[in-house]
């Protein structure tokens, strides 16, 4: 039974989030609520997502009262069926088909003209809708039981995205019908997002589809000037979500360039209380501050799995600033680099 609660400026309901597990009553159970218009969070293959029946426009306004999220940030609609896609958008260009039959299911969400049953609230009153096929059985079975699915990563608003039920249940308890606990997220960071609406493929955000993987299919490909640099003021954007702060923990982030020695020594020249390092394994131990580690320097799929919920930890570690050991900007590093250049609000020191 929901019940009110005195917010410290608001009132909100409160309610009792049931914690699913990946079995067959619970996955029902978690369509039945999402076809009733509540909001279950649920694990993909990239992050956990805060879903909602993309076709009503009630339940998808909630996903921005759990989150905090800015009404003008729009939401990608997750299918299990190619089929599904037809109904979504009024066209699928040639080339976006042959990113379906390359990448789908998977990590890559695709920008295309909206057909009119997209609500208002999941396209932020863009004419465009972002889609994607996630690969998670979990997040597959629940879309096929119940309907296609308006998710955003499961974090409240500016915080990094979580990849494991608990931190879904630290965010959201309260505030959602449910949370279904599928483990930890494969890949780890959010799906690359592509513009096809155009010419050529455009990358808005890149992921575990990486830019490489993009070219060798498609040919031409266009990376947004916003994955690596700061918008200016009052720039034009293609994608709402890049003009936000984002995967920032309370700490500041500072991204470190250079060497490992480099690295180690700036960071020594900079100790003090609530300092803390971000470093690759296996590099932090000349480090006289305390350290985490996320992957090694060469490894960025697990840089990619780790990165999130090493950004939490900081946090809980009580960290005020985190140097943060940079990673190479190519395959998926190039996302790991992208999140972090968000978390650190673009603050860079270059060495070497
Ligand atoms: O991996 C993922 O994509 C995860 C999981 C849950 O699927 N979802 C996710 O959603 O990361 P979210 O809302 O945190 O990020 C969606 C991004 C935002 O940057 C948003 O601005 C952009 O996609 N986006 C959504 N619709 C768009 C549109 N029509 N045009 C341009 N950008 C759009
Ligand atoms: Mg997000």
């Amino acid at each position: 039974m929901p019940f009110l609660k005195q917010g410290s400026n608001e009132s909100r309901h409160l309610m009792q989030t049931l914690h699913l597990k990946d079995r067959d009553e619970d996955l029902k159970l978690a369509a039945d609520l999402l076809k009733n218009g509540e909001l279950v969070a649920i694990p993909t293959e990239t992050v956990y997502g805060l879903a909602a029946d993309a076709k009503n426009g009630v339940a998808v306004k909630n996903i921005f009262k759990a989150k905090g999220r800015p009404a003008d940030n729009p939401l990608i609609v997750h299918i299990a069926h190619r089929d599904q896609l037809n109904e979504l958008v009024a066209d699928v260009p040639p080339m976006a088909q042959t990113l379906v039959r390359a990448f789908w299911p998977g990590p890559l969400t695709m920008i295309f003209k909206k057909a009119s049953c997209i609500p208002d609230e999941v396209s932020a009153g863009l004419d465009t809708v972002a889609v994607r096929m996630p690969s998670h059985p979990i997040a597959r079975r629940i879309i096929e039981l119940s309907c296609p699915l308006a998710a955003p990563s499961a974090n409240r608003s500016g915080i990094p995205s979580p990849t494991e039920a608990a931190r879904v249940a630290e965010d959201m308890d309260g505030r959602i019908a449910a949370v279904v606990d599928g483990g930890a997220c494969e890949v780890g960071v959010e799906s690359t997002v592509v513009d096809v609406t155009g010419d050529c493929v455009r990358v808005l955000r890149p992921g575990a589809v990486t830019v490489e993987m993009l070219t060798q299919v498609v040919g031409n490909v266009e990376v947004d000037e916003a994955v690596t640099h700061e918008l200016q003021a009052g720039a034009t954007v293609s994608s709402p979500g890049m003009k936000y702060k984002h995967y920032a923990p309370n700490a500041r982030v500072v991204l470190v360039k250079g060497s490992p020695d480099a690295y180690t020594a700036y960071v020594n020249e900079h100790t003090a209380e609530g300092v803390m390092a971000l470093c690759f394994d296996g590099e932090g131990n000349d480090l006289r501050v305390p350290f985490l580690t996320y992957g090694t320097r060469e490894d960025h799929t697990a840089q990619a799995q780790r990165l999130f919920e090493a950004l939490r930890v900081l946090d809980e570690q009580h960290a005020t600033i985190a140097y943060t050991a940079c990673p190479s900007p190519d395959g998926i590093g190039l996302a790991v680099y992208n999140r972090l250049l968000r978390a650190a609000g673009f603050e860079v020191i270059e060495l070497d």
